[in-house]
């Protein structure tokens, strides 16, 4: 129990606090990009945004009473750095009733887990251009969500608490074709396993890969774990296919582990 407790800690503490500084650099890189500008579409029926909404892997409104305040100019600011994201923005009356929105706000719905996380008014009074970065950065969770240490922690405080990641060089000729696949796997969990990928070539993501105790020739390899426990398991592949990415998440749905972590640990001890 107490085990299992602290390798839970370890593996949030990893995901978390592990690499923040190398992701602040990705910010910043991303917002002098040289990105064609681009504005959130102008919202004034229901229909239009509803058809955003689900049109999108992740889309975020801004309802807004009045367009004079700060945080619009920001919040428009935000198109460039997103482009995997659909904006919209909407000062109009009849959308704030529909969407229940009383006084400002920004609104992010988000499919592979149909949540809907709101910024009401008082917490958007304060916010800068950096903050509502790292809320989106955190939030932006797609049918396949590319792993850095921000993303981590928004996959941790989702209600979703199994999670699989597949551990893949970007480079590799083979990845194109791969992560159509496991997006498509990916549909089949919807609302039950959030897909991750984490790119081996990123020299950070070393310890993401070094925690399931993998090494670089296994990869690209799946691992699943569950948040709220210490059940882990892992599956190198030659090749990434939806059945073989099915199989290894019933698998373990249904508590099957392939690896026997009781056995690597006692030989583990052997070693030392
Ligand atoms: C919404 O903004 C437009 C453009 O600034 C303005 O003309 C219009 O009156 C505003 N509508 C509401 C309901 O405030
Ligand atoms: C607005 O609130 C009502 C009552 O709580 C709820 O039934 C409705 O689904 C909400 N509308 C949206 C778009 O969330």
């Amino acid at each position: 129990m107490k085990i299992s407790r602290s390798r839970c800690l370890i593996l949030s503490f990893i995901f978390l606090y592990g690499l923040v500084p190398e992701v602040t650099a990705d910010v910043e890189e991303a917002s002098d990009g040289l990105h064609t500008p681009q504005e959130p579409i102008w919202l004034t029926d229901i229909s239009a945004t509803e058809e955003l909404i689900n049109a999108a892997e992740v889309a975020i409104i801004g309802f807004f009473q009045d367009l004079e305040i700060p945080i619009v100019s920001v919040f428009r600011s935000m198109t460039q750095q997103f482009q995997d994201i659909s904006f919209g923005i909407s000062n109009s009356s009849e959308l704030l009733t529909h969407y229940n929105i009383t006084r400002n706000s920004i609104c992010l719905f988000r499919q592979v887990d149909n949540e809907k996380l709101n910024l009401d008014v008082e917490e958007i009074e304060n916010l800068d251009a950096a903050k509502l970065s790292r809320f989106i950065q955190m939030n932006n969770l797609h049918w396949v969500t590319e792993y850095s240490p921000l993303v981590a922690a928004g996959l941790f405080s989702t209600m979703i608490q199994t999670h699989l990641l597949l551990m893949m060089n970007k480079a590799s000729p083979e990845y194109e074709e791969s992560v159509l696949r496991y997006q498509k796997a990916a549909k089949l969990f919807q609302g039950q396993i959030l897909f991750v990928l984490v790119d081996s070539g990123r020299g950070e993501n070393r310890k993401v890969i070094s925690y399931f105790k993998l090494k670089e020739s296994q990869l690209p390899a799946l691992a699943i774990y569950e948040t709220v426990d210490d059940k882990w398991d892992t599956l190198p592949i030659t090749e990434v296919n939806v059945e073989k990415v099915r199989d290894f998440c019933d698998g373990f749905q249904k508590g099957m582990l392939l690896r026997d972590h009781k056995a690597e640990e006692d030989a583990g001890k052997e070693e030392l």
